[in-house]
């Protein structure tokens, strides 16, 4: 149900895009927009952009846009209506009542329900007959009984029914157990547990929200860990286990473990800032969730060769978000949970020193390399000093490259300069060839070819820029809009895409409503809704003259005839009886 209008308008007058995006990301003025990096994607020079007098934003580099409300939407992982309702919120006003029956809200709120239920059983379970072994895995783990309620650990029961009977007892339906991704479906119909016999470790989100477990086997069975799907309520790659205490750690770094139970041997031994994936390798959306709650971030991954390779990965990642990164080297191929644990009570002493020797990325890097050549040999030397400026062109502080140019070449007994010079090669190649791709990536997203909205820009090309055009303008100038409106009805527009936009905002112009980015967006798919930004930031830049808007009309209605004249082979009489009263009338 659509919001009333007089509360979108005060909505919208409180909710100033550029307040808002400022909160998550730091943008400068350029222009008429305002720019900054992108938090949708890793990215090191800014092609996100802003532009706050039609409210819309946009990001060149991977083409998601929208209003303030898609913003959000994108940002904070929420629907429409809970979009809305935190803007609202924010702005201290109160959505109106009967606007709020939105299933899907409703539906997310009893999975989140339904999840809450569940830790609670899970967690009351260990303390049964049948979750004693659980319990005693835990304790075997050398978890205590704090730790366990702090993170609200628990057992599923060896049984395929216990907990949805348990759960449908409490008024839930098969079907959010199902949504929930706490049931599944068999062939038979019947619903069944979907974690049985498996330590459980509740996901929570910033907000307090359970929602979603990993279920560990307590033998060497496989797989060693279960989780949740993607559910309404849940984004693997978006959300990362325990930030709910880390982000209250009061330390201004984080240390991204690779496991839960590294992280939770970590907070049981005073490191409350640890968090972790969850099942799944680091995604740029971690990242910069991790930046928004911090400035550094130490990885300590396992000490196994895929720990590394993992930490090789996430280096660049977490780099481009524009985080500082360390890297613990932890000894002796243990995990930080093991290592702990292997020095008893020094356990948590032992840890901080690794944490205070941590190098930086480079540093790490560079000793990776090193410990994989004989740097005695001239060729050794000559292989670590090229891969040495591989890495070091990787870093655009010159500073960065002074120190370590040094460093490297006083060990290896060759010129700084020498080195320096080298890096600096190598980055002038990489700049020109990622400037290509870049301009590459932007001529794909932007090109008609693979346009997935406008189906059939491709084939009208100077048609569809003109709609796009006429479309910025009329949002741009709604007391000129009138005459556009009059000289091109909006069945004359060529492109499906254009039209069904046009539409939407001649409707409301002409009902005398506000036709701007987010009066507009919940009539759009979020895809959609950024093709329009990118249309009202692309075609806002340059102001039309009268002649040009003409001159656009022009194109389309001529567009149109050409239209016709391609389907004189099929038309019928009546239509080309049309055509050529028309044309009569144009040569008046
Ligand atoms: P322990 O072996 O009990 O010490 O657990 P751990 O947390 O140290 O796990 P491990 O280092 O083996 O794996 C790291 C993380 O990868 C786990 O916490 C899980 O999130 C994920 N993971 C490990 N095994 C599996 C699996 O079989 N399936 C899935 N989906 N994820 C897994
Ligand atoms: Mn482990």
């Amino acid at each position: 149900m659509p919001l009333p209008e007089d509360f979108m308008q005060e909505l919208r007058a409180k909710s100033d895009i550029a307040d808002i995006v400022s909160g998550y990301v730091s943008l400068r003025r350029s222009g008429r927009n305002l720019v900054g990096l992108c938090p949708f994607h890793g990215e090191k020079t800014p092609s996100f952009n802003v532009n706050p007098e039609n409210g819309l934003f946009y990001c060149f580099g991977c083409g998601v846009g929208g209003d303030v409300i898609t913003f959000v939407m994108k940002i904070e992982n929420l629907d429409y209506m809970e979009s809305v309702k935190l803007l609202a919120q924010r702005a201290g006003l109160a959505v109106p009542e009967n606007s709020f029956d939105n299933s899907n809200a409703k539906l997310k709120m009893r999975i989140l329900e339904a999840n809450r239920a569940a830790a609670r059983f899970f967690n009351s379970q260990l303390y049964t007959e049948g979750g004693q072994a659980a319990l005693d895995y835990l304790h075997r783990r050398q978890l205590t009984d704090r730790t366990i309620r702090h993170f609200g650990l628990g057992y599923a029961p060896n049984s395929r029914y216990a907990l949805c009977d348990h759960l449908k007892g409490m008024g839930f339906t098969e079907y959010e157990l199902v949504q929930a991704n706490l049931a599944s479906k068999g062939a038979n119909g019947r619903i069944y547990d979907r974690f049985y016999d498996r330590v459980m470790f509740p996901i929570i989100d910033l907000r307090g929200n359970v929602i979603a477990f990993g279920g560990r086997i307590m033998s060497d069975a496989k797989p060693k860990y279960l989780n949740t799907s993607d559910t309404l309520v849940f984004k693997k790659s978006a959300n990362l286990f325990a930030m709910n205490f880390a982000k209250n750690s009061g330390e201004n770094r984080l240390i991204l473990a690779e496991g839960y139970m590294d992280v939770i041997a970590l907070h049981q031994a005073g490191f409350t800032n640890a968090v972790a994936t969850l099942g799944t390798s680091l995604t740029s959306e971690q990242a910069v969730l991790m930046k928004r709650y911090s400035p550094e971030v130490m990885i300590s991954y396992d000490a196994d060769e895929a720990g590394q390779k993992a930490t090789a990965r996430a280096i660049p990642l977490l780099r481009n978000a524009g985080l500082l990164v360390r890297v613990i080297t932890v000894p002796n191929g243990k995990d930080p949970d093991e290592f702990i644990k292997s020095h008893g009570i020094q356990g948590p002493a032992r840890f901080k020193q690794l944490i205070d020797n941590a190098g930086n990325d480079v540093e790490y890097k560079l000793n990776r390399v090193r410990q994989n050549v004989d740097t005695e040999t001239s060729d050794g030397k000559i292989k670590y000093i090229n891969e040495a400026v591989k890495i070091l062109a990787e870093i655009d502080n010159r500073i960065e490259w002074e120190v370590y140019a040094s460093k490297i070449g006083s060990e290896m007994s060759v010129d700084k300069y020498a080195i320096i010079q080298q890096i600096d090669k190598l980055k002038r190649q990489k700049n020109r060839a990622e400037s290509s791709k870049n301009f590459r990536t932007l001529q794909t997203a932007t090109s008609a070819k693979t346009d997935r909205i406008n189906l059939q820009k491709a084939d009208n090309l100077r048609a569809a820029k003109a709609e796009e055009a006429l479309i910025a303008f009329i949002v741009n100038n709604p007391d000129s809009a009138k005459k556009v409106f009059e000289r091109l009805p909006s069945d004359k527009l060529i492109t499906d895409f254009n039209r069904k936009v046009y539409k939407c905002i001649q409707e409301r112009i002409q009902e005398g409503k506000s036709a701007m980015m987010m009066d507009i967006s919940e009539f759009f798919t979020p895809e959609e809704n950024a093709r329009i930004a990118y249309m009202l930031l692309n075609f806002t830049q340059q102001a039309l003259t009268n002649d040009a808007v003409d001159e656009y009309i022009q194109v389309i209605l001529r567009e149109n005839d050409k239209k016709i004249l391609n389907d004189v082979a099929q038309a019928n009489e009546n239509d080309i009886q049309d055509f050529l009263n028309k044309l009569k009338q144009q040569k008046k």
